[in-house]
């Protein structure tokens, strides 16, 4: 089933702002939208002030003409709640909902999400606007969906105002059951006199004179969060009651720190993704497949949508390349390989005023006689062409555990190295195995963990004993886990484990880590991996750990510096399965180690022997058909050989394989008789979708 039940196949559209142009033009966007295949727009994200122009009156007379033209083109309607950025009015009669710095620097009006979380007059605002959109248009034809704020997050994800405190207070009263003796204890409070006689006390973490207690801003990071889950959920109750059966979404910022996004997308219908990988990157396609795996990965494998990319160049970089030709088509191909069932765009019509009128758009200030709007044209055909994938879904063959509260915790200050953050573990062990063909699902640390023979760990430094003991039932059933450094190390409150790291994970892992040895900047240890294929002198930076044994054996050895000698990776049996640890950050080295698991968990990529460079996965209908999606991101035509088959972008039979020109991509169909691998189980029933 497509996404959205009122537009068949893959959706294909943008950002529209109408408001931006005299009404002579729509006429003329809609024409081309049709002549692109654009089937969904969103409208109306930073109309707030167009819709009211004042608190008492609405202007809606625009908004009508523009949806029944809409629905009269077959173009269906991405409604946005407007919320984004409260209006001038408001901020006047209320400059107290402008948010403010931990210097206490207050962000004036002038340029977007100018509000504050916690902000009862923005929040009564907000869903008052929200509550008029839903009772003018639910029962529009013309709506499929419903597209709450936008980017939350994105400027503002935090805000130290009297008001932001006073919700801090309340959240921490709930947390801690009013019980402020249970705050002093887990927040540490014997330490430097912080103790607190009553929460009226409690302010958020500001600038202060030195390090500020860390599990104070742990929970902080925990509030902030959930501030802006509390205001996304405002408007979707009012979404939920008076528009009930059109699907809501609000557009994600991948792998975004700020927002746990486990939590959040369970309060959502749809997940949707804006996605920016820079041209200039050259690796830019493993991050964007990361992240796109992280966000089929947060409903379960369903399918998502990329809500925004930019055709083009984007605005906002210090110096902002265009896509070569082919990159804009390959990187779109890239997201439904792993599992979206729509490209949009920021977006249709480009600007000629504000901040963002030199960002690419469909259709380029030059218009259609521009190569983007041919890019746009050609595009839309090609999805048309894909329509039959909607609805397909793919797995993971192995998972990786990500934990916001680990991630908070572990880029706390005052640790022994500023250098470990979750980004940078993180990034090197996927790229390993995105370059070994491997497609990852992430995993929440209450996830089910069954279906996957390896599960990878780049970091647990904050990890309570309950998911301990999941990962130690999962090993003795059979499952591997690899679990990089500085893991276990401290409990929901950021407390130390006593009696030796890695805490809970010790008798698991067999091993304990005596001491933490930081490597400089600039340096790296030697690291010699044992007997076997492939390199095998290897190089730590940032950091290394001298460990002891309490049952696991050695895999490789540190080689140069004080650890020389010591063990830097081992393998601990345990009942049915194996745990591994690695002691130091292997960086991109860190590929060697990681095929000893594979190989062990009997994991193998999708299609093995692949070119370098070249991307496959496969998504799979309810049917059993399989859609093998290859992309070339290399600069060379290189040959994937296949046998059976159509490539949907060709309509061409697949006899003995497939040639892909630099940058080129093939969607093959192959017929369930040929593809062997059971289908995913049926989609469960869904109310909305
Ligand atoms: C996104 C945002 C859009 C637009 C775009 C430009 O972050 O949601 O409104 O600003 O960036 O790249
Ligand atoms: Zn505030």
């Amino acid at each position: 089933m497509a996404s959205l039940t009122r537009v068949p196949g893959l959706l294909h559209g943008g950002d529209w702002s109408p408001e931006q142009w005299p009404e002579a033009v729509w006429a003329e966007d809609l024409k081309l939208m049709n002549e692109a295949g654009v089937n969904l727009v969103t409208i109306g994200v930073f109309a707030w002030a167009r819709i009211q122009p004042d608190a008492d009156s609405w202007d809606f007379g625009w908004l009508d003409r523009l949806l029944e033209l809409c629905h009269a083109h077959a173009v269906a309607v991405d409604l946005a709640t407007a919320t984004a950025s409260p209006p001038a009015w408001l901020v006047r009669a209320h400059p107290e909902l402008l948010p403010q710095t931990a210097d206490g620097v207050r962000l004036e009006f002038g340029s977007r999400q100018h509000y504050c979380p916690s902000s009862p007059v923005y929040r009564a605002a907000a869903v008052r606007l929200t509550k008029a959109l839903a009772e003018r248009y639910h029962a529009h034809p013309a709506l499929a969906l419903w597209h709450i704020h936008n980017e939350y997050g994105d400027h503002v994800a935090e805000c130290f105002c009297p008001e932001s405190a006073t919700a801090f207070r309340r959240w921490l009263r709930e947390r801690y059951g009013e019980r402020i003796a249970e705050l002093n204890r887990c927040w540490g409070t014997a330490f430097w006199s912080q103790h607190y006689g009553q929460f009226e006390e409690i302010e958020p973490p500001r600038t202060a004179p030195g390090p500020v207690n860390p599990t104070q801003l742990l929970d902080w990071r925990r509030f902030c969060s959930d501030a802006l889950l509390a205001l996304y959920r405002a408007e979707k109750a009012v979404l939920d009651e008076v528009a009930p059966g059109v699907p809501v979404t609000t557009n994600f910022m991948s792998m975004l720190k700020s927002l746990d996004y486990w939590e959040w997308s369970r309060h959502e219908d749809l997940v949707s993704d804006d996605a920016y990988p820079d041209p200039a990157d050259p690796r830019a396609q493993v991050t964007a497949a990361m992240n796109y795996d992280l966000m089929r990965s947060l409903k379960g494998g369903r399918p998502w949508l990329l809500m925004e990319q930019a055709p083009s160049a984007v605005s906002w970089r210090p110096v902002n390349l265009p896509k070569p030709p082919g990159l804009y088509r390959l990187w779109s191909l890239q997201a439904l390989a792993r599992g979206a069932d729509g490209v949009l765009h920021f977006q249709w019509r480009a600007s000629v005023a504000g901040a963002e009128k030199f960002h690419s758009a469909m259709l380029p200030h030059r218009g259609t006689a521009s190569r983007g709007w041919r890019a746009t044209v050609r595009l839309g055909a090609e999805l048309r062409r894909l329509g039959e994938i909607a609805g397909s879904r793919l797995r993971g063959q192995a998972a990786v555990l990500l934990d916001w509260d680990s991630w908070w915790a572990l880029e706390l200050d005052d640790h022994p190295s500023a250098r470990m953050r979750w980004p940078e573990l993180l990034g090197p062990w996927y790229a390993a195995l995105h370059e070994r063909g491997i497609t990852v699902d992430f995993v929440p640390p209450t996830g089910e963990l069954d279906g996957y023979r390896l599960l990878l760990a780049p970091n647990l430094y904050l990890l309570d004993i309950a998911t301990a003991d999941r990962l130690t039932a999962y090993v003795r059933a059979g499952g591997h886990l690899v679990c990089g450094p500085f893991s276990g190390i401290s409990d929901r409150h950021d407390h130390i484990h006593p009696g030796g790291h890695p805490g809970p994970l010790r008798p698991l892992l067999g091993i304990v880590v005596d001491e933490h040895r930081p490597i400089p900047d600039g340096a790296a240890t030697a690291v010699r991996l044992g007997p076997g294929p492939g390199p095998r002198e290897l190089r730590a930076v940032t950091w290394s750990e001298w460990i002891e044994l309490e049952g696991a054996e050695p895999l490789a050895h540190y080689a140069t510096g004080e650890l020389a000698g010591r063990p830097a990776v081992t393998r601990h049996r345990h009942g049915r399965g194996s745990a591994w640890y690695l002691s130091c950050h292997l960086g991109s080295d860190v590929g060697p180690v990681l095929e000893l698991p594979l190989a062990e968990a009997g994991v193998t990529p999708e299609l093995p022997g692949l070119p370098p460079g070249v991307e496959a996965t496969r998504r799979r209908a309810a049917d059993g058909t399989g859609y093998l999606f290859l992309l070339n991101h290399g600069p060379a035509e290189c040959h994937v050989p296949l046998d059976g088959g159509t490539d949907l972008l060709t309509g061409a039979e697949v006899t003995g394989g497939v040639t892909l020109a630099p940058l080129g991509a093939a969607v093959v169909r192959i017929p369930r008789a040929t593809a062997p691998t059971p289908a995913p189980t049926p989609e469960p029933a869904e109310e909305h979708l």
